[in-house]
Formats: C-alpha cells, structure tokens, sequence
C-alpha cells in the first residue's frame, strides 16, 4: 500500500449529510463554531454543509466558508474538492483553510470546536514500512500500544484509526469542543490490539512534556445491515467524542435492527479499558462476568497453528502419501461441527518434534529423504515468508517453522472450539487420529490443550454454561472475526494475559 492511499473509505455524500443532520453539525456552523475534517479526502463533509446551506437557502458566505477547514495527506483530493465547491457554488473555497499535510506526524496550529470526518482505516500492520517506523514512536505515546515489544505482537492489529482519534482529539479540538466521527467498531469491541485507545486520553501536543486530555464516547450508532460503506468488510459505527470529559458507562449505543435504531447500553465488561459489551437492559448485568474453571498455566486457550501465507506448503486436502506419516496431523474444518463426522478433511505438516514442541533440527529432517527434498523444494518460498514472530524462527535458521506450535500442539487432548465469525460457541473434545492429534486451524479455531480425557471431559463441561455465549453475544462479536478467540475466552475464565 502505497502512503497516499492509507485508509481510503470515503464518505457516500447521503451519509455525510446523515450524519452532520444527526448531531446538529449544520446549526452549530451557522451558528458560529469553527469546523475540521482533519482526514478529509475530498471533502465530503465540507460540500454536505454547502449543500445543506443551499437547500435551506442559507448564504455562503466568506465568513462561513472561512469556519470550516480541510486536513488531507494527498493534495489531488483536495484540489478535486475547490473543483467542485467552485463548479457546484461558484465559489472559491479559501486556500488558507486547506491544508495537505500529515495530521499525526506534523503540527498543526488551528484548535476547532467540532471535529467530523472518517480518519483512515488500516491495521499498523498494513501500513508501508517505513510509514510503520516513523508513526511507532506516536502509537507509544499515545499509549496505543504499551510497549515496543507488544506492538511487534498481537498490537499489531492496532488500527491507524486510533491513532488518528487520539492525535485530533488531543491536538485539535478546543477546550469541551466535540468529535463526530465513522469509525471501526473495533475500537471499542476489540481485545488486546484497542486496550490502549480505551484509557480514554489523548495528548495535547507533540511536545516531550504533554499532558493528557480526557475525552468520552458518549453515543454510538452501529449498522448491521445497511451499506453506508460499499465493499467494506469491517463492521463500522458512528460515534460521539467530548473533548475533556471523563469517560461515564454506560454508553447510549443505538444499533441497527430492521430498519430501526434500537438503544441499547454499552459498558467495558471487567476493567475499564475492557472491549464493551452491550446490553439491551442493565438487568442483563446481573449475572457475573467470570466463570470459574480450574485451569493449570499450561491450559491457555490458544489460537491454531499458522502457516504464515504458506497454507499450499502445509495444508493438504488428502493425506499426502509421499511425506512421513509422523509429520502430518488432521486440521480441524467446519465439518466437525457441521457434519459431526470425526473424518479429517485437511492434514497439515507440522515438520515438529512431537515431545518437545520445537522445530526439527536440519540434521533430523535429513533422517527422512522425502521430507528434506519436498522442503528443500520450497525453501524460497517458505524463506520470504514475513511476520515479526516468524523472523526470529527465520533468523535461527528454521524456515520450515510455524507459528502456533508448541508442546500444547501435541496434548493429547484438546477443547477446541470455532473462534471466527460465528455466533455459537459449541466446544467439542478431539483427541487423535491414527495416532497423530488434531490441531486447530489459524485463528478459525481456539482450543484449550489437554492431557487427560477426564481433565478434557471436565472442562469441555464447564465451557457449556450457557453463560459464555451469551456474553460472547454482549461483546458484539457474534458473526464477526473476534466471535470466541482465545483473548475473550481467557478474559471470561479471568485468566489474566
Ligand atoms: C477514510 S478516508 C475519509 C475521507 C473523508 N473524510 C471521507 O469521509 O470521505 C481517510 C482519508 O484520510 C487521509 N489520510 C490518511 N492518513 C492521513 C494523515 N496521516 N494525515 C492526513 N490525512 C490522512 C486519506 O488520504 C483519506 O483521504
């Protein structure tokens, strides 16, 4: 991804307008406040203020234009923008209101009474690489991230969005001014990648010395059926921030149901910079948020085995009968639950030692002639593989590794469950097949090891307690990729990360 297209989702004019009609945005101008998108692109909520002014028949004067104000990184979006507001109204838009420029890297003097727009969306991960190294420094300050290491790990998944929100929140909006903005509803529901975006603080400067502003989220509109975003897959909401206020639970959180909106209440599920979970009554609450299960710390859930892009390497839809049987193992597929046949449909190689749980050494791989010759063959490929975590397997010389594999890999039980865009929780227990145990795929699936079917029988148990699902429903994941994976299910069964 080149910089310049960091995020792009633009706002559909309707939906700019919906949400200015929404919050009053329009009155507050005409009113007198100083507006800013400080994301704008090509300026949809700027020309939906004009269009509004021209149905109510409301003068464009300098004196209005000269309150709303542009911030975008790519100057042809902005130049598209005076294009249009001149040949829609016959106006020049001033120049000394437009700014291109990096609003997270560079200062910006203005402070507005109300921020509105849609900062980009993009997981830290995607962003170009040396983009990536120049914003580390503002993801840790903004306290997005907790430290350098985290954000080589699960942080990674941190999106621009956050940090985008922080920096206008912090920098840009005058004292109690306000925010209006379309976002990911990640920010709230995500575990682990958005802790950091809930301390509810942001810096108001770039200065060594900064302190923190308080800003709250006191509304929220979620869709789930109709399109405001066209070929977006993420799952996006709108939301209200007040500039230094302390963040009050619960949130007013309004989703969308059959065509209506339906209020509801949101609140951080444990600790306050919990991902949410929403309740239609606060009776809901009633009931605890933990679940008591006798775990020993080798029986964290965790995620499947990872093959970093390498799925045609290690993933096979028959059991390859060329490579050493002690290599392969079934992978677990949707067929298990659906069709509850215990016949693998997918083996995958796992070039482990079984005992151990670590890779094998090149000296124990040449044991086996037609293993070293299939691995030799795709070594490239296996060696340009990327990922942080994978470097330092790459970097020991191991590029046959996977990530996700580990002595619990080999447990001769495991509770495994499907963690990714589903909206029952249905744990079942797998042991082996011909001798070789299952493993859980990525992070389609989630599973507690274990090493005795009692032990298995007992937990597997415990997790039926219809109280799981029905707190995993109240994280909001239901459908969606984060529906059971291993950070809910240790935050219900209060296993500490
Ligand atoms: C999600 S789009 C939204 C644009 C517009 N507000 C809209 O709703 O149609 C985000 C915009 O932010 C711009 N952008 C990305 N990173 C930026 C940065 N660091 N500073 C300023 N603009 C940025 C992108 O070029 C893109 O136009």
């Amino acid at each position: 991804m080149k910089k310049k297209y960091i995020g792009q989702v633009f706002t559909p004019v309707k939906w700019a307008e919906w949400l200015i009609n929404k919050w009053n945005i329009f009155d507050a101008w005409v009113n007198g406040a100083h507006i800013c998108d400080p994301t704008a692109g090509q300026g949809v909520f700027a020309l939906a203020m004009l269009h509004i002014a021209r149905r109510n028949g409301i003068p464009i004067t300098r004196e209005r234009l000269s309150r709303l104000t542009l911030i975008e990184i790519v100057p042809s979006h902005l130049e598209r923008f005076r294009e249009n507001v001149k040949q829609e109204f016959e106006v020049d838009f001033p120049t000394s209101r437009i700014f291109c420029q990096d609003v997270i890297t560079e200062g910006h003097a203005g402070k507005y009474d109300i921020l509105v727009g849609n900062p980009p969306w993009a997981n830290f991960s995607a962003l170009p690489t040396d983009y990536k190294e120049r914003l580390k420094p503002l993801f840790l300050q903004e306290g997005l991230v907790p430290d350098r290491q985290k954000m080589l790990l699960g942080s990674s998944r941190v999106d621009i969005a956050a940090l985008v929100l922080k920096v206008v929140l912090g920098r840009l909006v005058k004292k109690n001014g306000t925010g209006y903005f379309y976002i990911p509803t990640s920010l709230f529901f995500g575990d682990g990648a958005h802790n950091g975006f809930r301390n509810y603080l942001a810096r108001d400067s770039r200065n060594a010395d900064a302190s923190y502003r308080d800003f709250a989220v006191d509304t929220v509109y979620e869709w789930t059926s109709t399109k405001v975003f066209d070929g977006v897959g993420t799952s996006y909401c709108c939301a209200r921030f007040r500039g230094d206020k302390r963040q009050d639970f619960p949130v007013s959180y309004f989703r969308e149901s059959a065509e209506r909106w339906v209020e509801h209440k949101a609140l951080p599920l444990k600790d306050r910079t919990d991902p949410w979970r929403v309740v239609r009554d606060l009776d809901e609450l009633k009931e605890g948020t933990t679940l008591e299960v006798r775990l020993s710390s080798e029986q964290v859930p965790r995620q499947g085995v990872n093959t970093c892009g390498a799925n045609s390497v290690f993933i096979f839809d028959q059991k390859p009968s060329h490579l050493p049987e002690q290599f392969l193992y079934p992978l677990a597929t949707k067929e298990l639950w659906r069709q509850q046949t215990g016949l693998p449909q997918k083996w995958i190689l796992l070039p482990y030692h079984g005992q151990t749980g670590k890779p094998l050494t090149w000296c124990q791989i040449e044991q086996y002639p037609v293993l070293r010759d299939y691995l030799q063959n795709v070594q490239q490929v296996l060696q340009a593989r990327k990922g942080t975590l994978l470097r330092t397997a790459l970097k020991r010389g191991s590029w046959w590794a996977l990530l996700g594999v580990g002595p619990y890999s080999f447990a001769p039980f495991k509770i495994i469950w499907e963690a990714y865009g589903k909206d029952e929780f249905n744990p079942i227990v797998l042991s082996s097949v011909e001798g070789q145990m299952w493993q859980a795929n990525q992070s389609m699936q989630a599973f507690i090891p274990c090493w005795t079917e009692r032990d298995a029988q007992r937990i597997k148990t415990a997790l039926e307690n219809p109280k799981i699902p029905a707190l995993l429903g109240q994280l909001n994941g239901a459908g969606k990729c984060n529906w059971a994976q291993p950070g809910k299910i240790k935050k219900i069964l209060g296993i500490s990360s």
